[in-house]
């Protein structure tokens, strides 16, 4: 496969997880490498959750070196809209990014994004993208929220080279990332949201929370105006419009 804007690939036929193998991977100074699987044995997802993972999807993880890891959220708002550019350039089909880590069309979930990082005496941001190409139908649990590019288009894709346009997309934007432009990056995502404007309930680690998705603000957390008029901010959770 070609090497798309610098980054080394990493190809396999199976394996646990691109993210695990990512964590293996991502030590001697090791920087912009590219891991990706045909297919994961155990794929997961944002709270440990599984990411089925069968032929016929896109694995990938991204693995950068970075001096500190408080701004790795942005990362994920720069994969969601890489996988975004990249589904429209290539099928011009309405897409569009929900709030944190979910790049979605027609309202179902299409790519699932999970960043990890490791610290220590160097860093490392781990941007695993689970993206549905080929898949033909879903589990029960999932299959009225999930939807793959083969289901919406009845057509087939090169994964190779979708890998290759979201690396050049991701690529990009993380040029901004790399200066500190974050606000070009929120800007570059609320061209695409979902979630703003809509009325939302946020199921959180300490509370379930309904009102309007109004902004997202400097460290990526989602506002809600409550219905009382106050606001809160979101840090981590599930959306669901309402
Ligand atoms: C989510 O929606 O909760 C995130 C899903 C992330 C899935 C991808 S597939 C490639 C990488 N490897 C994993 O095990 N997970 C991510």
């Amino acid at each position: 496969m070609n090497k798309p804007s610098g980054f080394k690939i990493y190809y396999f036929k199976t394996l646990t997880s691109t993210n695990d193998e990512a964590k293996r991977l991502a030590k001697n100074s090791i920087d912009k490498i590219i891991v990706i699987a045909d297919k994961q044995t155990k794929g997961r997802g944002r709270f440990n959750r599984e990411w089925v993972s069968g032929l016929g999807g896109l694995y990938m993880t991204i693995v950068l070196k970075e001096k500190n890891l408080d701004d790795v959220r942005y990362l994920t708002l720069i994969a969601a809209v890489s996988v975004a550019k990249t589904i429209k350039k290539l099928t011009k089909l309405n897409v569009l990014v929900k709030w944190p880590n979910d790049v979605l069309i027609n309202d179902k979930k299409i790519c699932g994004i999970l960043t990890e990082t490791i610290s220590g005496k160097e860093n490392y941001a781990l941007v695993g993208i689970g993206l549905n190409v080929h898949q033909k139908n879903f589990n029960k649990n999932i299959s009225n929220k999930a939807v793959s590019l083969k289901i919406i288009t009845n057509k087939n894709y090169n994964i190779n080279k979708i890998i290759n346009e979201i690396t050049k997309q991701f690529n990009n934007l993380y040029q901004y990332y790399k200066n500190n432009n974050y606000k070009q990056i929120i800007n570059e995502w609320k061209k695409y949201s979902h979630t703003l404007g809509k009325k939302v309930k946020a199921k959180t680690l300490s509370g379930v929370y309904t009102g309007k998705a109004i902004d997202i603000d400097k460290d990526c957390n989602l506002i809600l105006k409550l219905n009382n008029g106050k606001l809160k901010k979101i840090v981590e959770g599930d959306i669901f419009v309402v």
